[in-house]
This record gives structure tokens, sequence and C-alpha cells, in this order.
């Protein structure tokens, strides 16, 4: 059994989560999910980025003490991902003691290695990014991230020595080469390398709201250093010796493009300075954009844009389309990795193209006519069936898009085989013919096929798969058994009640 330890980044407790923040954490669940199905000793941990200056702005402007702030707001991604049906291993929470507790361990040890040291820093910074700026980064002075004015800061800070690395990442990554992906981030990563790596100031004394450093109170590690640590709190770093080396470094971490030169630049320089391994591998993601444009919280006030992904709380869109309706549209409608358009009109049109026309009119058909042609008892599947080999060939497709962190792909391939079995059924017209041998062929067959679809689906779609797997007559759940096994086709024995539901997937207006 192998072992997989998937992250999302942890999200900034300034404000409640949002359809941008659903997508990473439903993708990195199917993910997790299908690695499950596979057989594998999973972990997948999300959680919460609680320290900071931008968290405690938040906090004073909504009338709250940063603790008090985050605990609310840290119950509203718990709340969102139980909605989502997220089956995380462990929520984290920056501000918890094992935390703290982890980050002080970790970041002593590089202190004692050498590579943290004490210096004068003066830079522009963008409160949103919580990072400084170099001026020719900067758009005619605003952070090209958030559009906002960078502030100039001086502090007497604490340093990490990034600029010791540059060699040793860029040989890990030459090493590695499958260490980032997709290929386009890998360069984009190599190449900032490459750009010359500069110092960089990790402690603040312009605050308190954040893990004090163990070796000089005044100071509180920068809230990107403390946070980045969190994937070594959960599996436990510095305190139980034994676990921490069954899940690191074998981790990979899911991650949006904006923060890849934290994860794919810092984070494996601050492994290397403390000891241990970089992490193995990091998939970014692109941004789901509406109209063209991220869109957060922070942008300037005056965007003026007609929807905000920020503003639409992805408990909205459940109550209104269903919650594994929604897992599949964030899984489907973009290839992980690049942007993709956000609409109410596309999750729409997805729905009843994909889930009403493909799925769930197979299901009901099917049921429909076991309920008339075969007593209601579902006919036994023939294994010399013609959609036989298309089945194997999906089974293989869909677990290497799985694998490869591409769930879009491995749903595409599935629903072909949704296509063959509601084409044989048109052709045959089992509804035309007397019952025995021929109706009996093609109802085997599509039962057989949605039997292997709720297995093949089921990280996208949990409970969805579950209902199909009771209306086909079987028992327990389709995530049971050796997945080899379960996916050969043959396995639906017939002879069961097949029930005929309510309809899965009502049709919707677009
Ligand atoms: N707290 C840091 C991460 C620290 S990880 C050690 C952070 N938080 S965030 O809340 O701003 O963003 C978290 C993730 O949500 C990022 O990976 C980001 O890309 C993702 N998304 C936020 N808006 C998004 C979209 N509109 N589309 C897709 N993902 C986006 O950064």
């Amino acid at each position: 059994m192998a072992r997989f330890y998937i992250t999302t980044p942890i999200y900034y407790a300034n404000d409640a989560p949002h359809v941008g923040s659903a997508y990473c954490t439903v993708n990195a669940d199917a993910i997790a999910r299908f690695q499950r199905l596979l057989g594998n000793d999973v972990f997948s941990l999300t959680g919460t980025d609680e320290h900071g200056q931008k968290l405690a702005d938040a906090a004073e402007k909504n009338g709250f003490s940063p603790r008090e702030w985050t605990d609310q707001t840290s119950a509203l991604f718990q709340q969102a991902w139980d909605g989502l049906d997220i089956a995380n291993d462990d929520f984290i929470r920056t501000t918890e003691p094992r935390h703290h507790e982890t980050v002080k361990a970790f970041l002593s040890t590089i202190y004692e290695r050498g590579f943290i040291y004490k210096d004068n820093y003066s830079g522009l910074y963008c409160v949103s990014c919580e990072d400084y700026y170099a001026e020719e980064d900067l758009d005619a002075g605003s952070c090209p991230v958030h559009g906002r004015p960078a502030v100039q800061m001086s502090e007497e800070n604490y340093f990490f020595k990034l600029s010791a690395f540059q060699d040793q990442l860029l040989s890990w990554y030459e090493a590695n080469p499958t260490a980032i992906q997709p290929a386009t981030k890998r360069n984009e990563a190599l190449s900032f390398i490459r750009s010359g790596l500069k110092d960089i100031s990790i402690t603040r004394t312009s605050l308190t709201w954040g893990v004090s450093v163990p070796w000089d109170e005044t100071h509180v590690f920068y809230v990107w250093y403390d946070a980045l640590i969190n994937y070594l709190t959960a599996i436990g770093y510095g305190r139980d010796q034994e676990r921490f080396a069954q899940w690191w470094p074998a981790v990979h971490h899911l991650i949006g493009k904006e923060i890849l030169r934290f994860h794919c630049v810092w984070w494996p320089a601050m492994c290397m300075a403390a000891g241990i391994e970089p992490p193995a591998n990091i998939f970014v993601h692109g941004w789901l954009l509406v109209g063209g444009k991220k869109l957060s919280k922070s942008m300037a006030d005056d965007d003026a844009a007609p929807v905000k992904l920020t503003d639409i709380a992805p408990e909205v869109l459940t109550a209104d389309f269903g919650v594994d309706p929604i897992r599949y549209y964030l899984l489907r409608e973009t290839i992980l990795g690049n942007d993709g358009d956000f609409s109410l009109e596309g999750i729409a049109s997805r729905y009843n193209s994909d889930l009403a026309n493909n799925l769930g009119n197979l299901v009901a058909r099917v049921a429909t006519l076991v309920g008339s042609k075969c007593d209601g008892i579902g006919p036994k599947v023939n294994k010399n069936s013609a959609l036989a080999p298309l089945a194997a060939q999906v089974v293989a497709e869909a677990s290497a898009a799985w694998s490869a962190f591409q769930p879009s792909v491995g749903l595409e391939v599935t629903w072909k085989l949704i296509a063959a079995a509601n084409a044989s059924l048109e052709q045959a017209e089992p509804w035309k013919l007397e019952p025995g041998e021929a109706v009996d062929a093609v109802l085997g067959d599509a039962l057989e096929v949605l039997r292997l679809v709720a297995i093949l689906a089921s990280p996208a779609m949990p409970s969805v798969c579950q209902e199909i797997w009771g209306r086909l007559g079987l028992v327990g759940a389709p995530t049971d058994g050796d997945f080899a096994t379960a996916t050969m086709w043959g396995g639906y024995l017939g002879e069961v009640a097949v029930v005929k539901g309510d309809p899965l997937f009502p049709r919707r207006k677009v």
C-alpha cells in the first residue's frame, strides 16, 4: 500500500471562503479520494492561515480581537468544507499550540544551523500579499496582484539566507524533473531561481499577532514563514519522528499559481536549511476567473466587476445546484493547471449536458426498462460484451488521469462509457422489444456501465455515486473492494432489484 500525502494551501482567515478557495479544496479532496479508491494510505490536509498584518487589520475593522475573529472565520471554512463533502483527515489552524511549537522547533533548527541572521530592512510592502516587492515588479507603484499601492516599510529583521540555496535548488530540481508540475510552472520557478535569489526578511517587530521568535521575543515570524510550516506540523515534525517519516517528503502540495515562489523556492530552501528533504511534488493550478479577472476581497475597492467570485459563497451554489453537481463542475470544467472561467451559466450548461442528459438519463432509462421488461430485476452482465474493451480502456485512462492530477480528464473519459451505454440503448431500442435475451444483454451492459461509473466518478460525486450504487441493487459502497478487481468488466451479477427513484438531476433552465 503506497502512502499519499496531499495538502491544500491554508486559507487566509481574514474573510469567509469563496468559490476560488473551494476550487482548490474540492480538487485536492477528489484527488485524495481517488487515491483512497486505489487502496493507498492517504492523509489529506487543509486549514486556515491565521496570523499576519492583514488578519490583524481585518479583525480590527470588524471590531474583534484577532483571536475572536479567526475563531469565527476558521469555523466558516470548516463549515464550508463540510458542506462540500470534503473528507480531509486534518484541519490545521496556525494559531494552535501544536503549530507554534513546530514553527519554533523548525526555525530554531535553521537558526542553529547558521542560516538566519539579523539585519536592517526597508522596502516596498503589499499588506495583502504580506510581502515586499522590488520597485520594478510593481505596476506604477501598486501591487501587481492586488492593485493596491505598496507602502514603504523599514524594520530591523531576521533574515533567512535564501541566497545560499540557489545552486542546491537548481541541482535538486534538475535531479527531480517532476517536482513541479505542470512543466510551464517548473520553468517559471527555475527562471526565478536562476535570476538570482536574495535573502528574505522573516520576522516583524511591527506586529505581535504571530508566532514569537524563540531566541528573540521582540519579534514574531513573518506570516508566510510560519504558514508554510503547517505542512510539517500536521504530520508530527519534531513531536513524532516515526509518523513524520511515514509522510515526508512524499507530499503533494496543491497550490494556486500566485503562491508558486513561496512554495517552489522558499519552502524547499527552508527544508534544506533545516536538514530535511524538500517536498516531492508541487502541483500548481490556475485561477477561476470571472469576466477574465481573478477577483478577491482585497482588490482595490473601485474595481467595477459585474460579479465577484469572492461574493459567491460555496453554500449558495450548493443550495441551488446540489453538492455533487458543484463538485463535478469545479473538477470537470477546467483543466487543473490552466485558468478557467467561472459562470452560473457554465454550471447550468455543464449540469444539463453531462449530468441530466447523460448520467441522469442513463440511470432513469435503465431503471425504467428493468421495471417494464425484467420485472424490476437487473439482468446479469455479459462478460463478452462489445463494451468490455472500452470499459477497460476507460478504467486505465481515468486512473492515469486522476493520478496525474487531471480530474477533468478522468471525468471526461469516464463519460465516454456513459455515452457508449446510451448509444447502445439507442441502437438496440429495448423499449420496442419483447422481454428476452436481447433486452437482457443491452440492459446488463448498461447496468455494468453504471456500476463502473459509480466507482470511477465517486471521488467527484460521492453521494450521487452511492445513490446509483444502491439503485443498482448493490450492497456496500462503490469505494469498497479492491480497485483492480472491482473495475474489471463483469462485476454486475444481476438478480437483484433495481430501484427506480426520482430523477437524479432534474433539468435546469440555462
Ligand atoms: N495563506 C496563503 C497560503 C499559505 S500556504 C502555506 C494564501 N491564502 S489565500 O486564501 O489567499 O489563497 C489560498 C489559495 O486559494 C491559493 O492557492 C489561491 O490560488 C487559491 N485561490 C484564491 N482565489 C482563487 C481563484 N479565484 N481561483 C482559484 N484559486 C484561487 O495564499
